[in-house]
């Protein structure tokens, strides 16, 4: 699938840098969109819902093919030259961005996908570590890259393709991610938050009204714990499943547990456990809510219910961090912002604020004058709209 679109001046200067580093023109600019979680943390790996959105920023995959098997890589940001072939993979400890590319390929390949090899160039503006998923970026736009390249563009699409990606990132990258980042990347709407249930891979789409306005705080804060935690979270989940079968037996995920059911069988499990679940149980809930408020236009409910997944995440599933608390405090506390909570992983990384039009600079103000006192940390703001999510662009 292709879509036709403008070439905007950050694409004219990529084509022209691939000139300059390949010495021909390429054919294809393939873009991988970031994204900004609105509600539905730690959801996805339990079966639950989530409410992306994708955003303007994005890494592009300038290329065209090569007739023979060698992909060679340029990436613009990190100033290095990549090589690998398509029969012959070897994780690189050196140059890691690589092995999300290698990932990819040996992930379409396994899927009985012909692959052809390469010239690219690659650069994106989505921060990185940030929490914003410049990895899954990185992946479907790659994806999108080696399809077009090897005129595959149709062998792998919407729900497919965003698992082939989260795959990559899962068996050849090696992070134990689930399929939230890849799947907004690949299926984001321009204006749209997107609904999905993580089990069945349904998903919706869900207007983001005009008097929304979508804010970002990045924290700047290291995310060194993020790794590790996360994988104790997922543990933790799974801990909490298997102790509730005792009374629940039909139950496979916390995505078929409801509150008052968690409640009823709380004596089931270790006080740690139980408030892990709860998040769970409670954040799923919230996502329906926060679906239904948005299509009512009740911006003060989603915004209530924004707060209330942020101190979920902060005092029962413990991924909050100082730094994210304050820069939370920051944002809620400027008049017009509905409501604020961290998004993506935790432990750092950024936090999302929805506002009324116009209030994106009070926020803004209050982030820069508060957040540094509290942390020592000078962070960055942004704001987004909603964006489509990846596409080709044919040169
Ligand atoms: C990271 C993962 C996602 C999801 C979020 C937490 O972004 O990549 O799959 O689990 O954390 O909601």
């Amino acid at each position: 699938m292709q879509n036709q679109e403008q070439i905007d001046s950050r694409t004219e200067t990529l084509i022209s840098e691939f000139k300059h580093y390949f010495g021909n023109a390429p054919t294809h600019v393939a873009i991988g969109p970031g994204r900004v979680n609105l509600i539905g943390e730690h959801t996805d790996y339990n079966d639950g819902f989530v409410l992306p959105v994708a955003i303007k920023r994005d890494v592009r995959v300038v290329l065209r093919a090569r007739p023979d098997k060698t992909v060679r890589i340029y990436s613009l940001e990190y100033d290095a030259w990549g090589e690998f072939q398509l029969d012959s993979f070897q994780r690189d400890p050196n140059l890691l961005w690589i092995n999300y590319l290698m990932g990819v390929a040996w992930v379409l390949q396994e899927a009985g996908i012909e692959l052809t090899g390469m010239d690219v160039l690659i650069s994106g503006n989505v921060p990185r570590a940030s929490g914003l998923s410049s990895s899954a970026a990185l992946e479907v736009a790659s994806a999108k890259a080696f399809l077009v390249a090897a005129r595959q563009d149709d062998a792998l699409t919407g729900p497919m393709l965003a698992k082939a990606a989260q795959r990559a990132e899962n068996e050849f990258v090696g992070v134990n991610c689930g399929i939230m980042d890849q799947f907004i990347s690949v299926l984001g709407a321009e204006d749209h938050a997107l609904f999905i249930d993580c089990r069945s891979l349904h998903y919706d789409l869900t207007p983001v009204p005009v008097e929304a306005s979508i804010v970002i705080g990045n924290t700047k804060a290291s995310r060194s714990l993020a790794g590790s935690a996360y994988n104790e979270r997922r543990s933790q989940c799974e801990q909490g499943v298997a102790l509730l079968k005792a009374a629940l037996p039909e139950i496979t995920a916390l995505r078929d547990v409801s509150s008052p059911q968690l409640e009823a069988h709380r004596g089931l499990l270790p006080p740690l456990i139980y408030r892990r679940c709860r998040h769970v149980v409670s954040e799923n809930e919230r996502v329906l809510q926060t679906v239904a408020a948005l299509k009512a236009n009740d911006l003060n409910q989603v915004g209530r219910l924004m707060a209330a997944s942020h101190a979920s995440l902060r005092d029962d599933y413990e991924v909050s961090s100082p730094a994210l608390d304050a820069m939370v405090e920051a944002m809620s506390s400027a008049s017009g912002c509905y409501g604020a909570r961290l998004t993506g992983a935790g432990f750092g990384g950024c936090a999302v604020a929805l506002a009324q039009p116009g209030a994106e600079q009070a926020i803004a103000d209050a982030v820069f004058e508060s957040y540094p006192k509290v942390t020592n940390i000078w962070p960055e703001v942004y704001t987004s709209q909603a964006s489509d999510g990846a596409r080709v662009i044919v040169l």
